[in-house]
């Protein structure tokens, strides 16, 4: 059977976690493929709540095998904690948990440069998750990085030793040498770590590759979201992964003909957390607004997230990139009691309109949306089973939406909790 993906259109914290756990009913694998613990995906059980930032979020269901990928950076110290924590509520991992012999190690020395790198341009700051997720990629490309099999390598601890020296000689030119020593991890925690995840580690590739063989379903799994990818976001202000669909069949190991769904979650309105652009980011009271009645609030930083209205533009951008077949839309109960709601349709760029985000991310800085006003509806009691039980206004919404992208939605989520979404099939 071939495998389902999964990406963010927007900025992150689309409400991914939700609609991975609901897709992952029918599905026995879900990997991550790209990122590292800067991802924040909150998934919810009757009245229990999870928040996972490595593990993919179909950890929590007992009956499906968890992938993380060579595409990631993975912090050992942070992944322990996450498996123990969800073994201290009764929820079974190890036994389920395959991660991949080439992902790269997130060491304490990559956390303290991001910090240090982030302080050193207090004026162009990217506002980074502060979880060593750059200097990681950048020893992954630079081809200095220490793999998850050097955990396997009776050696490991001298592979440590020389990439620690040389990671921590790179930070120590500037300020900061009298901490050098705290970012050693010492060969007690080393030893710890390879106890630990070495039964873990393996061919994920492979191994995927057999499950599709054997019509297992199979959910590739993106973190962050389309704008924050390190090619196709609003460069330099992304993360450093590709996060668009494509990066699943490198991150994993899967060609692309063993893909047959792309679907893209989208958030009624947007949200960033961090700097750079955001056309339609809205700074008094709609974006107080739409920040309480939506608990913005990171699910990683725990930092008030920017507020504005739907941008479609950058979602056909999203769709296009990634290939998205169908759309996921969520937290749309949160517009509810809004009389109308503004929704940008194009951007106006030196007078003129355009339905699609300038080539140039410096550009975004400097568009003005043409907004349509789109009817709102008052709030309504659940339960909602079927599309037909929504009011009138939300109907509107989804069915404009669908039409604005030209891409079908098949789900949409009115709340929280698992009951609260409905499978459907809105045309464009
Ligand atoms: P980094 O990934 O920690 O390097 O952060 C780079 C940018 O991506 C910052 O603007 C972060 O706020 C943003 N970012 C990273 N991960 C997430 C996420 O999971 N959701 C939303 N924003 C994120």
């Amino acid at each position: 059977m071939p495998a389902t993906i999964i990406v963010g259109t927007q900025w992150g914290d689309e409400g991914k976690g939700k609609i991975i756990d609901l897709l992952a009913r029918e599905a026995t694998w879900t990997v991550r493929y790209q990122g590292g613990a800067n991802a924040g995906h909150t998934v919810k059980r009757a009245d229990e709540s999870f928040s996972l930032h490595l593990l993919p979020s179909g950890a929590v269901r007992q009956n499906v095998t968890c992938g993380l990928a060579w595409g990631m950076v993975i912090d050992p110290e942070q992944l322990m904690k996450e498996v123990m924590a969800l073994e201290s509520r009764g929820i079974s991992i190890r036994s389920r948990l395959k991660i991949s012999t080439r992902a790269s190690l997130v060491l304490p020395h990559h956390v303290a440069r991001d910090g240090m790198e982030e302080s050193r341009r207090p004026d162009a700051a990217i506002g980074t998750t502060g979880r060593g997720i750059g200097p990681a990629y950048e020893d992954r490309v630079g081809r200095r990085s220490l793999l998850m099999a050097a955990l396997l390598d009776p050696n490991g601890e001298e592979r440590l030793k020389q990439a620690q020296d040389a990671g921590i000689r790179r930070i120590t030119q500037g300020t900061g040498g009298d901490r050098a020593m705290e970012w050693y991890v010492t060969p007690k925690d080393w030893q710890r770590w390879a106890e630990f995840l070495s039964p873990l580690l393996c061919d994920v590739s492979r191994e995927l590759d057999a499950a599709l063989r054997d019509g297992e379903h199979v959910l590739l799994e993106g973190a962050q979201g389309t704008h924050l990818d390190v090619y196709a976001g609003t460069y330099p202000f992304v993360t450093s992964s590709s996060t668009i669909a494509g990066s699943a069949c490198t991150g994993v190991g899967l060609g692309p003909s063993r893909i047959n769904r792309v679907v893209g979650v989208v958030k009624a309105y947007t949200t960033r957390v961090g700097n750079g652009p955001f056309p339609t980011e809205e700074l008094e009271e709609a974006g107080e607004w739409l920040r309480a009645s939506g608990k913005e609030f990171g699910t990683t930083t725990g930092r008030p997230r920017r507020c504005g209205w739907l941008d479609i533009p950058l979602l056909r951008a999203s769709c296009l990139w990634s290939g998205v077949s169908e759309l996921a839309v969520t937290k749309l109960d949160v517009l509810s009691g809004r009389p109308g709601i503004p929704v940008a349709v194009a951007y106006r760029v030196n007078g003129e309109e355009d339905t699609f985000p300038p080539h140039s991310p410096d550009s975004l800085q400097n568009v003005e949306p043409v907004y349509e006003e789109w009817p709102g509806w008052e709030p309504k009691e659940g339960p909602f089973k079927k599309i037909e039980d929504l009011p009138k206004g939300m109907r509107e919404y989804l069915q404009r939406l669908a039409t604005a992208v030209g891409v079908p939605i098949t789900t949409v989520s009115i709340g929280p909790e698992r009951a609260a979404s409905i499978r459907c099939r809105i045309e464009p």
